[in-house]
């Protein structure tokens, strides 16, 4: 099989050819909807006045929680949040009515006439005074390993500081929507913009009342989802499609991007404290840390991504002795969601911002202790899990040696001693992220595979593309079992109708999991047909038989049989062409009381070297180049995951250098557009982004010998902030600076001129 290295969807992609959710034909007569939503962050409603609204020109019905036939509620792992709000509202933009009306525009002003008095009640905006005042989504979590309390004693140094990182908006280029069609027989069909069409599924039967087998939920794909479509493109298609079946229309709602960025949840921000213990030469022996997650209104899926922040809080090094206890505080925000890292980069931001400290306290470079502590086979992760083809050391040492960081770091020092206006900062961020749902129940996928009577191949699984490229490699899967070229295959929509019960596409499980399901499936035909090609072929038992360009192959030499004639042959024989198989990840397992156990099938691992240039008098920076060596296993696709790659490294970035989500004192988002909200663009973006390949990495436990991608290279991102401190410190040696992200332009200038707060001793 020729190696392929592009993305399937790039040419439609660049052609404009591709479709999304807004280009779709929808029926003749398809209504439009808009969402009325809290203009307070937290109150009391004591009065809703829709009548204006629905004697507006055009408006077809003017919902509201009155009107839900089954449940009120959406929450997925808590069950805390209504669709539309009763008597009270949390969060500025929780949605309480859905007006429908002959068009988008007609909606939008009508639901502009609805008058709503709410009573204000006091608003929390900080998740560690929600917590004094205990206000929490559900009890704290700990994981624990060693003995903590006992080690404190034995340790030359001991810190403790306080961490803080902040929030991001996904900013999918497609913002979210759905339309829902009415089907016979009291059903609806729901094209979502979701990355979980079973999940929006699910909570549409809930609220709607009927059950799952009345509804379809179709995906094409996304543009764009980042974990932001996980959870949260569910409210809108239930509401599309409560429309749907109110009126016996078809009904679209497309949230305006403004109205997008108002409603809907972000990264979680976390406020933490640390106290980390070290021998003198660098040898971290403890680490206990706070996290105050800022899980926003309704829970959502703030408790398992504080799991994720546990797990990962000790990132690529060992520890022997770990405390970590995660309290997610319920806020007057929108509920905060999955976003790529999934609670990761925050654990991981913290163990660097505590040995960066350590660092900074004990004299020494942080990429010293950051070296002297990386894990080694056999260690065993404070969650019980131990290190197998740890791959941590050796990404270090090849990043270290091919971008000769001995020299990089001389250049850096070097122009720091001649240059007062601009300083350099060079940092080192090695990672690692663990690969599989961490709730293990959702480790599962499923693939539909039919072989049509003319040899074209069809595919379904639960898996949605949203730009990462799982189709591409769902097909690629079956184009090497069948010997088949791209045209041969056609991976169909996301559909509930075909694959049931499907997890979400997330966690950078999407193409292990759909992948392994759809070679199970495609394998068992290709068994199936290969022995009837040996009839054909009267071969005997010595001889081998493959598929390869269209082709059957004896002995690895072309027969005429080519796979056309076999599917033929095999269909007038009435051999089964289809086939359905579902994989579920092997070994894998926690307890949640103890959080002790296996939760992930793998991990990933890679090492990334920043180098930043701070302007000291304006504030400002570039980062020059991002150098990494990751660890993509076999890599069966290059292209797409360099893509993949060097994309979460931007968002990354982003998220550690420049984006910064802000509520106002009263709960309303103050970033809610393009001219507020500020993301990498071309001129933020590194001059340089060099990412090899680790070699000789063999990973059974993935597609294809591959690993994961997704989500594990936004977390190089880290290594800027780190970078740009550094350059902070060249500039003002005496100075400590807070580890407080974004490290903004506005940040970095008041960094260096605000009075002395903590001088260096
Ligand atoms: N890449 C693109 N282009 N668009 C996306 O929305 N989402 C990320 C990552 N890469 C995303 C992306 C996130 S959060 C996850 S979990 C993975 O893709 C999901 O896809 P996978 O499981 O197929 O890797
Ligand atoms: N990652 C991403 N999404 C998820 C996870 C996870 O570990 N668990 C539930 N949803
Ligand atoms: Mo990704 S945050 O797991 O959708």
């Amino acid at each position: 099989m020729k190696s392929i290295s592009k993305h399937f969807d790039a040419a439609r992609h660049v052609s404009g050819l591709s479709q999304f959710l807004d280009d779709m034909s929808v029926p003749e007569g398809t209504l439009h909807a808009a969402v009325f939503y809290a203009k307070m962050a937290h109150g009391h409603i004591k009065r809703l006045n829709t009548a204006p609204a629905l004697a507006h020109t055009g408006v077809h019905a003017v919902l509201t929680a009155q009107d839900i036939r089954g449940e009120n509620q959406i929450g997925g792992i808590i069950p805390d949040e209504p669709l539309l709000a009763e008597s009270d509202v949390h969060f500025w933009g929780q949605p309480i009515a859905v007006v429908v009306a002959e068009t988008a525009a007609l909606a939008r002003e009508a639901a502009h006439l609805i008058e709503c008095d709410i009573e204000p009640l006091p608003v929390i905006t900080d998740p560690r005074q929600a917590a004094r005042e205990g206000k929490l989504i559900m009890p704290a979590r700990t994981v624990e390993t060693g003995n903590v309390d006992a080690v404190w004693a034995e340790c030359d140094i001991v810190i403790e500081d306080k961490a803080e990182s902040g929030g991001q908006e996904h900013l999918y280029l497609e913002t979210q929507g759905a339309f829902a069609i009415p089907t016979e027989g009291g059903g609806v069909r729901i094209v979502s913009s979701t990355q979980g069409p079973t999940a929006v599924q699910r909570a549409a039967a809930k609220v709607l009342g009927i059950p799952m087998h009345l509804i379809e939920v179709d995906v094409l794909r996304l543009g764009g989802g980042f974990g932001g479509k996980e959870d949260q493109a569910t409210p809108w298609a239930i509401m599309a499609a409560m429309a749907a079946l109110r009126l016996n229309r078809a009904v679209k709602l497309v949230l305006p991007r403004q109205e997008d960025m108002r409603m809907t949840g972000k990264r979680h921000p976390y406020s933490s404290d640390f106290k980390i213990g070290l021998t003198k030469d660098g040898k971290i022996l403890a680490l206990e840390a706070t996290f105050y997650q800022d899980a926003g209104a309704a829970a959502d899926l703030s408790p398992a991504v504080l799991d994720r922040t546990l797990f990962h809080c000790t990132n690529s090094y060992f520890i022997p002795n770990v405390r970590a206890t995660g309290i997610s505080c319920r806020t007057n925000v929108p509920p905060n969601t999955a976003f790529r890292g999934f609670g990761g980069p925050q654990g991981m931001f913290l163990v660097e911002a505590a040995i960066y400290r350590a660092a900074e306290i004990m004299g020494i470079e942080p990429h010293v202790i950051q070296r002297t502590n990386l894990l080694r086979d056999g260690d065993t992760f404070p969650y019980g899990q131990v290190t197998e083809r740890c791959q941590a050391e050796r990404t270090w040492n090849e990043a270290e040696q091919t971008f000769e960081l001995a020299s990089s770091q001389k250049r850096v020092a070097e122009f720091n001693a001649i240059n007062t206006l601009h300083k350099k900062g060079i940092a080192v961020m090695p990672i690692c992220f663990g690969i599989s749902f961490t709730n293990t129940m959702m480790n599962q996928a499923s693939a539909l595979v039919h072989i049509y009577s003319d040899g074209s191949v069809s595919i379904s699984t639960g898996a949605v593309e949203m730009g990462q490229g799982v189709n591409t490699k769902i097909a690629q899967t079956a184009m090497s079992i069948f010997g088949l070229p791209e045209h041969c295959v056609k991976v169909q929509t996301t559909n509930t109708s075909r694959a049931a019960n499907t997890s979400p596409t997330a966690a950078s499980a999407g193409a292990d999991l759909n992948g392994k399901a759809t070679e199970i499936a495609c394998t068992a035909l290709r068994e199936r047909l290969l022995s009837l090609a040996r009839t054909e072929l009267a071969c005997s038992e010595g001889d081998s038989l493959t598929f390869s360009e269209e082709k059957v192959w004896k002995n690895g030499a072309e027969t005429n049989l080519s796979w056309n004639a076999l599917v033929q042959t095999a269909f007038f024989q009435r051999i089964k062409l289809s086939e359905q198989a579902q994989y579920a990840t092997p070994r894998i397992h926690f307890d949640k009381a103890t959080m002790k156990g296996h939760p992930f099938a793998y991990h990933v691992y890679g090492t990334a070297i920043i180098e930043v240039t701070v302007d000291c008098l304006r504030g400002t920076y570039e980062v020059e180049n991002v150098q990494v060596v990751h660890d993509f296993g076999q890599s069966f696709n290059r292209t797409v995951d360099l893509g993949q790659a060097e994309g979460g490294i931007m968002q990354g970035i982003g998220w550690m250098t420049m984006e910064e989500v802000l509520y106002a004192e009263n709960g309303r988002l103050l970033t809610d557009a393009l001219s507020t909200y500020k993301i990498p663009d071309i001129n933020a973006a590194p001059k340089q982004i060099d990412v090899r390949f680790l070699d000789n990495s063999e990973n059974p436990m993935g597609i294809m010998n591959s690993k994961a991608v997704g989500e594990p290279p936004f977390m190089y991102g880290i290594g800027a902030y780190f970078a740009l401190m550094n350059a902070l410190k060249a500039s003002r040696p005496d100075k400590r600076f807070l580890l407080k992200a974004p490290m903004s332009p506005e940040r970095v200038l008041t960094a260096l001129y605000e009075p002395i707060a903590v001088a260096v001793a």
